[in-house]
């Protein structure tokens, strides 16, 4: 058997599972999506949403990219946090990197990795911004454990730094932003930042002051 179709016959074995406990549990999906998350994580295989929170289908909206960033020319990311907050008025968006994240280790070092280059160069600017405080731990390890803190925290701020999130915020108070960091060693979440609706930036000057209040 090819790989692939190993997946194929795990998936008509999960079917088949799920219904035999709750017959209505597809047709509910196919009935509605009401997610209360938006998760926005790392493609890295080894942080799958779902799993290590132990949710469903269903329950948690998805978005991954390379080190979990918030871009604010990216129309994918921008596309889902629309949909998400607008339509699907989703309650949290979760930022979630993980410790030994590869996109966070290229971003610092001077090597070149072709096209990738381009996206993390972000990371890069964030390591910039806080080279003082990083360049000051004394192992590789915790260099790079500290930057990948720092990045989920500048792709929460990115987040609010949007008019998506500032508009719902005024017309809504929603939805509450959280910064986590996941431990590939442990299989443990740590929460590193909360942003409740309407909290100042890290900056006043991305605070937009002709949103309408109304739209
Ligand atoms: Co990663």
């Amino acid at each position: 058997m090819k790989p692939y179709e190993q997946l194929l016959l795990e998936n008509k074995a999960w079917a088949k599972e799920k219904i035999s406990g709750d017959p209505g549990f597809f047709q509910r999906l196919v009935d509605i999506q009401a997610p209360k998350f938006l998760w926005i994580g790392c493609s890295d295989s080894r942080v799958p949403p779902n799993e290590i929170t132990q949710t469903q289908p269903g329950e948690i909206f998805i978005h991954r990219n390379v080190a979990n960033l918030v871009i604010h020319t990216d129309l994918n990311l921008l596309s889902v946090l629309q949909y998400a907050v607008e339509v699907l008025r989703i309650e949290h968006i979760i930022v979630c990197g993980h410790y030994g994240c590869g996109g966070v280790k290229a971003a610092m070092t001077k090597k070149s990795y072709g096209l990738i280059n381009k996206w993390i160069r972000n990371i890069k600017d964030v390591y910039r911004y806080h080279q003082a405080e990083i360049d000051a731990l004394e192992s590789e390890d915790a260099r790079l454990n500290k930057l990948i803190e720092l990045n989920v925290q500048e792709q929460v701020y990115n987040l609010a730094k949007t008019s998506i999130i500032q508009q719902s915020w005024k017309k809504h108070k929603a939805p509450h932003l959280h910064g986590w960091v996941y431990d590939l060693a442990d299989g443990v979440i740590r929460p590193l930042l909360d942003l409740e609706p309407n909290s100042p930036l890290d900056h006043p000057i991305f605070e937009y002051d002709n949103l309408e209040e109304d739209i």
